[in-house]
């Protein structure tokens, strides 16, 4: 955090990922469900192509936050967000911006599993055919693949793509919801606990995958296990009734943390 007030929010990310670059910046985010304050000034600069973990006590804030980035509060009557978002420089929340364009640029896979009731192949093909990203049905067939292949499901469901998504296990039904969110080329794909309802096998296949994303994605994972957060992110943000209080390089938030509440938190003192 030490370091926000040196970086520019504006500046255009390159080809390559490096310390400095900014995928997302947060300027003094406030959001209020009602009269609830439920984040508190939050500020932080996310990087492109890096896994960013947010961690902390239940109900300080991280899904709260995590749905900002894609405007999903939106669709919550009672919610109001306060100050910037911008992503590559361009704030998310000008009126001119359509949320739902704004929602395949920026996906989001949740703590259940979520299929559509339709077919394997249809729950990949409904994002890439609303936003008219096939041409033909060749094109749509490479976009499902390729969407399945990336997710590491390919292989699984190759024979049985007109079986109901409904119908695959809990562990593959996550990763058909990575495929789907995935099918609509994405920059950033938010992930709130997205392996807590799953096995340790399933576990370990979407924490692979989620590996393997990163080098084209910029992800941020909402986490209640220490272990993951150390095991995939290379960035650790650490809430904290409302506030963001920490957030390192996750070696280092991990080793040697800065703030008193993330070394009780990791340590299991509290949360
Ligand atoms: N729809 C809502 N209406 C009113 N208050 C809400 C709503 N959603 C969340 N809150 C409140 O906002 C605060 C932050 O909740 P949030 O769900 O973001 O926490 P969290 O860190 O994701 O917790 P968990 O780890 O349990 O998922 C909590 O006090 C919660 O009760
Ligand atoms: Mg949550």
């Amino acid at each position: 955090m030490n370091n926000m007030s040196t970086s520019n929010i504006t500046t255009t990310p390159t080809k390559a990922s490096t310390m400095n670059e900014t995928k997302i910046s947060a300027r003094d985010v406030q959001v209020y469900y009602g009269d609830k304050h439920a984040i508190i000034d939050v500020n932080i600069e996310i990087r492109p192509r890096t896994v960013t973990a947010f961690i902390g006590p239940s109900g300080c804030g991280k899904s709260t936050f995590l749905r900002c980035i894609n405007r999903m509060n939106d669709t919550i009557a009672s919610c109001r967000v306060e100050g910037h978002i911008s992503i590559d420089g361009e704030n998310i929340y000008d009126p001119k911006v359509d949320p739902v364009q704004l929602r395949a640029k920026v996906g989001m896979v949740f703590q259940k599993p979520n299929p559509f009731p339709k077919s394997i192949y249809e729950n990949v093909a409904y994002g890439p055919r609303i936003h008219g990203l096939a041409r033909s049905k060749a094109d749509l067939d490479e976009l499902v693949t390729s969407a399945l292949q990336k997710a590491g499901l390919w292989n699984e469901v190759k024979d049985r793509l007109d079986s109901p998504g409904t119908g695959l296990s809990g562990g593959q039904q996550q990763r058909l919801c990575i495929a789907r969110a995935v099918a609509v080329s994405p920059e950033v794909i938010l992930m709130d606990e997205p392996c807590s309802a799953l096995d340790p096998i399933a576990t370990a296949k979407v924490e692979e995958l989620i590996h393997e994303l990163r080098t084209n994605f910029t992800i941020v994972i909402v986490t209640h296990s220490m272990q993951q957060a150390a095991r995939v992110s290379q960035r650790t943000a650490m809430f904290h009734l409302g506030n963001l209080v920490e957030e390192n390089d996750t070696d280092k938030m991990f080793t040697n943390p800065d703030d008193q509440r993330t070394q009780d938190y990791i340590m299991g003192r509290f949360g």
